[in-house]
């Protein structure tokens, strides 16, 4: 079923059926602000109120033409703006192939540079997503030679992936901030771990690789035995709470994420929005059968 989703997820025909579909718009939204800034915006003030910062992602991926690259790089520029007008706690997130990654590197890593140097006028910071195992390489080529000049700029590793341990430990040796999440995507046998059980135990090796690093990096996670995991090693290490930051997306496990900030620990929410919300939420039902079931049984008219 997993599979199935993700595999929907990529759908060109499917994205428009849903996106109209008044239902699925309503379930959507669990997982999404709405539609524009001001509704981002209004997340991240919430989230703040509630002792917790925000990551703001502006929804959209494999873009195919340059002028909408362009676009969403200028929708970035004026998200940093409006951060920094509102005074909020809170960065971005952003996809590469939503800024041209799929028609070159050299116009993708153009743009990054123009955001990642917008964002330093602020001190603030950007969080590149990974997508795919297809786009892992080059990801991490065009953060590698962005932060050559700016170091505003980290990106995610993914534990579900074999690779990804070296890729970690490439990433530390120039310092760079990373988020580790288990990862969402559709992957083969050959490049990542089939059971859960192995992404689970992957997962804890890499973070006890990133939190002595000395690096700020985000522990991206609902799972409560990776929290637990990560609490007890930085208990253990003295790892102070202020050196690392749990994360999580918005609407899920709101209950987990209040806990966390009671207990005393730093927690970012990343708050996606805007219309272009199909694969983002499929990914979200691919997490969870108990959402593919709400989903389905809402598509359902209600008997009166
Ligand atoms: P796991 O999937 O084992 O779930 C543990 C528990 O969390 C579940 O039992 C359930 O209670 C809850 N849960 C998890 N997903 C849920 C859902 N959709 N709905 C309701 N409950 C759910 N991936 C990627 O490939 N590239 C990226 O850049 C990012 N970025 C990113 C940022 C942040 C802040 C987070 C939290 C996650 C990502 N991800 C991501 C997604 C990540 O790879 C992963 O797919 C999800 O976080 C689900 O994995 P968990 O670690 O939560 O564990």
């Amino acid at each position: 079923m997993r599979s199935l989703l993700l595999h929907l997820s990529e759908s060109k025909r499917l994205a428009p059926l849903m996106m109209k579909n008044p239902v699925s718009r309503r379930v959507a939204r669990r997982f999404v602000a709405g539609d524009n800034l001001d509704d981002a915006v209004a997340a991240a003030r919430g989230v703040n109120q509630a002792r917790q910062t925000a990551s703001l992602d502006m929804l959209g991926e494999n873009v195919t033409d340059e002028a909408s690259a362009r676009r969403s790089a200028e929708n970035y520029l004026a998200i940093f703006d409006r951060i920094a007008q509102e005074r909020l706690e809170a960065n971005v997130s952003l996809k590469l192939t939503q800024l041209g990654l799929d028609l070159g590197t050299a116009l993708c890593e153009e743009l990054v540079g123009k955001i990642v140097t917008h964002a330093a006028r602020y001190s603030n910071f950007v969080r590149v997503d990974m997508e795919g195992s297809a786009y892992t390489e080059r990801t991490l080529g065009v953060v590698k030679r962005v932060r050559a000049q700016h170091e505003n700029v980290g990106t995610v590793m993914q534990a579900y992936l074999y690779h990804t341990e070296q890729d970690v430990r490439e990433l530390l040796e120039i310092g760079c901030r990373i988020r580790l999440c288990k990862g969402a995507y559709n992957e083969p046998p050959t490049v990542a771990f089939p059971q859960k059980s192995d992404v689970d135990a992957n997962y804890v090796k890499l973070m006890k690789i990133l939190l002595p690093s000395g690096i700020y990096h985000g522990i991206a996670t609902h799972d409560p035995a990776m929290l637990q995991a990560t609490k007890e090693f930085a208990r253990e290490k003295q790892i102070d709470r202020e050196q690392f930051e749990f994360q999580m997306l918005y609407g899920i496990r709101t209950d987990l994420q209040k806990q966390l900030v009671r207990e005393g620990y730093r927690l970012r929410v990343y708050i996606p929005y805007g219309t272009d919300w199909f694969p983002y939420f499929m990914r979200r039902l691919a997490e969870r059968p108990a959402n593919l079931t709400f989903f389905l049984r809402s598509l359902v008219p209600r008997r009166s």
